[in-house]
């Protein structure tokens, strides 16, 4: 993977570039931690002032999953590295760029195309590398899907192979309810496939994020892998509500979790940071699935770490030493839109910044939905339990109002 000799200076002809094929509310701090390193910055996506956008050099908006899109923007900005911010990205004609010697792909374009879809991911993880998963079954069809749960016995958990943040997902507790989950399967799918896969329910003590980064040891100059403390959250129908760091466990687990979180990453190689997701059941870790790339849960390290997840990734891309030290333990809580509105406003900033060690993050999307993440609370104290505590009531306190019609005046 190509490692810059040098930084040079934004906007001039020897600019370092990246471009962001993604710019929510973690390509945004992706872009913050470029920008401060001096990296000229081209942020991407499917619509116009998406976070990122705002703090980029250079805005772009395309169709991420259109090939000739894709392809025309980056031999138009000809960055040193493409780095994905989602999944849904035309990742085969990333998988050319990549072998044509054009950009370098974060962490490699193998690695975007085998975690866009839950199969690739899955049966490397399963079934080339002998990780410990969830019993699972892939199907297409609504008899395949009956014959699957059947013997995977229930509950299990159905879910379309390309979809996130528990699109299209649900638990499935009897046959009575195969019918409707494969409906809402149906409708939760990304792009028009039938496919889903059916996995066993893992009745897991807890789940964590292990953060995983890797870049260049400077004392070897060789590829390491370093381990951020392990990352604990609660998710609700798919979608993580809050998270905390350190999460407490055993030495074992913490071992195992290392252990399979090593292993995938180094098959999926290249540099950046790898969310890793674990299910924890007493000292047996779980491989669930990675991001290769930041992690929703970790925006707790904006303020529990020395470097964020997000400084940590674009150091990492740049070849650069990582620290991974933990500061203080801590929290995020999610603020919800709770509102389908533009152009929102947000109220009570003052009394979530009277919550003590805690900070905001407002995303400054062009528009909200009831369930769309629009900011993010993060608190430090002597132990999680008192973040957490301080961290969800900071978002509690901010109230999401309707926009008034300002673009109609
Ligand atoms: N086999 C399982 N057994 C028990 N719980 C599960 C299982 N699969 C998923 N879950 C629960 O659902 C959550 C979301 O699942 P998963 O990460 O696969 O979905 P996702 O759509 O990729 O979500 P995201 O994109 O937000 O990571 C998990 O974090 C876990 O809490
Ligand atoms: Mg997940």
């Amino acid at each position: 993977m190509y490692v810059p000799e040098n930084i040079g200076t934004p906007l001039s002809p020897n600019a370092t570039t990246v471009m962001l094929l993604g710019s929510g509310e973690l390509g945004k701090e992706v872009a913050i931690a470029f920008q401060r390193l001096g990296v000229e910055v081209h942020a991407v996506d499917r619509y116009e002032n998406a976070p990122a956008h705002q703090v980029a050099h250079f805005a772009h908006v395309i169709d991420m999953t259109d090939p000739r899109a894709v392809r025309s923007l980056i031999e138009e900005v000809r960055p040193d590295f493409v780095v994905p911010e989602i999944e849904a990205l035309a990742t085969d004609e990333l998988l050319a760029i990549e072998e044509e010697g054009v950009s370098t792909v974060v962490p490699t374009a193998r690695a975007a195309k085998l975690t866009m879809n839950r199969e690739g991911i899955r049966r490397l993880a399963a079934e080339e590398l002998g990780l410990p998963t969830s019993r699972y079954e892939f199907c297409s069809t609504f008899e395949e899907f009956e014959v699957a749960a059947g013997l995977l016995g229930f509950p299990c958990v159905v879910k379309p192979v390309m979809s996130s943040s528990g699109k299209g997902q649900s638990v499935v507790g009897g046959p009575e309810d195969l019918e409707a989950a494969w409906e809402y399967a149906m409708s939760g799918a990304r792009v028009s496939t039938s496919r889903v896969i059916v996995e066993e329910f893992v009745d897991f003590d807890y789940e964590i994020t292990l953060l995983t980064v890797r870049s260049i040891d400077p004392g070897t100059t060789k590829p390491a892998t370093w381990f951020c403390e392990p990352i604990g959250h609660r998710q609700r129908d798919g979608d993580y509500v809050e998270s905390w760091q350190p999460m407490q466990m055993s030495d074992c687990a913490l071992d195992n979790a290392r252990s399979v979180a090593a292993r995938i990453t180094n098959a999926l190689g290249g540099r950046g940071v790898f969310g890793v997701e674990l299910f924890v059941s007493g000292d047996d870790v779980y491989f669930s699935e990675v991001s290769p790339r930041p992690h929703d849960t970790g925006l707790v390290t904006l303020a529990t770490q020395r470097n964020s997840e997000f400084e940590l990734h674009a150091k990492a891309i740049l070849g650069l030493p990582i620290d991974v030290t933990l500061v203080s333990p801590g929290a995020s809580a999610v603020i919800y839109g709770n509102v389908d509105s533009v152009a929102v406003t947000y109220t009570g900033l003052a009394e979530a910044l009277s919550v003590e060690e805690t900070d905001l993050r407002l995303f400054a999307k062009p528009e909200a939905f009831v369930r769309r993440r629009m900011g993010v609370a993060v608190s430090t104290a002597e132990n999680v339990e008192i973040a957490r505590e301080r961290a969800t009531r900071a978002a509690a306190a901010i109230t999401v109002h309707p926009g008034s019609n300002v673009f109609d005046v």
